[in-house]
């Protein structure tokens, strides 16, 4: 006779079983795939340091490309980031009609109309020559990025990327009141059906390594740690989550994601009925691929392994680099568990 009557391990026997009552599952649906479009170049171009992605020209098919294979995967959803060698001290290029974002956006609504669902990041740090993420201002106490005026320029920015199309802006400097700078500039510009995923709980993380490079972006002076959060709290994590949902945002987003999982989790329990993104970082994704080439990780499994902690946390979409190689993984029907 058995000794106990609870066999926890009955219920991992065979993969059937395991699957049977897994409590979590990934679909191509709620990836988001992070796409680079640089001014000034003919065809796509390695994006050095950011294995198997690529910077593409804004109107090319190379561009189209890469949109309708991830359509065909089942990944529905795109956050471009524009990188440009036109910069200034206010990221002007960075709003201007002409700028890589809204030149793609066009293009792709000529050629492939609403399908894809953009999102379009609305930042100055890859178009200003300091590279911080806002105007910076001499002041009493040195060089400062400046809160309010900074306002202003995102929200010409995420108007300039309505007018060309973009389904969501995703606003990610972390200056206090971007959501409702830009809802409200959004509305007055007769936009009010393009939504707001804000990047809420932003920490100022070293896994932004790769992105820095890859966008030209990296601060040229200082660091971002007056307007990114603080690594050590979660608690003001909440606090952001809940003024960004009072000033419009439709979707919060935790920064990176795998190093903050907890704060997914108490976001996720204390926003109900929000929806919430994760956004598995560059420096995240290179640590699985690095891992993998120096054969010290299984890199297939530890992807998948990743992606599900994230929705086991409560993440219900999460951008990744990740997510073609995971969709295809998904259309092949392999799960490694
Ligand atoms: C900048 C921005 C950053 C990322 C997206 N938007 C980096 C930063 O704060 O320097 C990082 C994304 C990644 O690492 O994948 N506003």
């Amino acid at each position: 006779m058995s000794p106990f009557r609870d066999r926890p391990r009955r219920l991992r026997l065979s993969k059937a079983v395991r699957d049977l009552v897994a409590e979590t599952s990934i679909e191509a649906s709620s990836l988001m795939l992070p796409i680079f479009v640089k001014e000034g170049i003919k065809d796509r171009e390695p994006a050095q340091g950011l294995e198997g992605h690529y910077y593409y020209p804004p109107a090319s098919k190379s561009l189209l490309n890469v949109i309708s294979g991830a359509l065909d995967l089942g990944v529905k959803s795109f956050l471009l980031f524009g990188v440009t060698s036109r910069k200034d001290s206010r990221g002007s290029t960075a709003f201007d009609q002409k700028g890589p974002v809204q030149a793609a956006l066009r293009f792709i609504r000529r050629e492939l109309g609403w399908e894809p669902l953009i999102f379009t990041d609305v930042c100055v740090c890859g178009y200003t020559d300091h590279g911080h993420c806002g105007i910076v201002r001499e002041t009493r106490r040195g060089l400062v990025v400046d809160n309010d005026s900074t306002l202003e320029v995102y929200a010409k920015i995420a108007v300039s990327h309505a007018e060309a199309g973009t389904d969501f802006v995703a606003p990610s400097g972390m200056m206090d009141g971007q959501v409702s700078a830009i809802r409200e500039a959004l509305d007055k510009a007769g936009y009010a059906d393009v939504g707001i995923m804000a990047y809420s709980a932003k920490y100022a993380s070293s896994f932004y390594g790769p992105f820095r490079i890859v966008a030209g972006s990296a601060p040229r002076f200082g660091d971002r740690r007056s307007y990114q959060m603080d690594p050590r709290n979660s608690r003001e994590a909440v606090k952001e989550a809940l003024k960004d949902v009072s000033e419009g945002a439709d979707i919060v987003m935790v920064k990176p994601a795998l190093a903050y999982l907890d704060v997914i989790s108490l976001l996720k329990e204390k926003l109900s009925g929000i929806p919430l993104a994760a956004y598995n970082v560059s420096g995240e994704y290179m640590l699985v691929k690095l891992g993998a080439k120096a054969g010290l990780i299984d890199g297939e499994v530890a992807m998948m392994e990743v992606l599900t902690a994230m929705k086991r946390a409560g993440a219900d979409i999460i951008i990744t680099y990740h997510a073609l190689e995971a969709a295809e993984m998904l259309r092949r029907g392999y799960s490694p568990f």
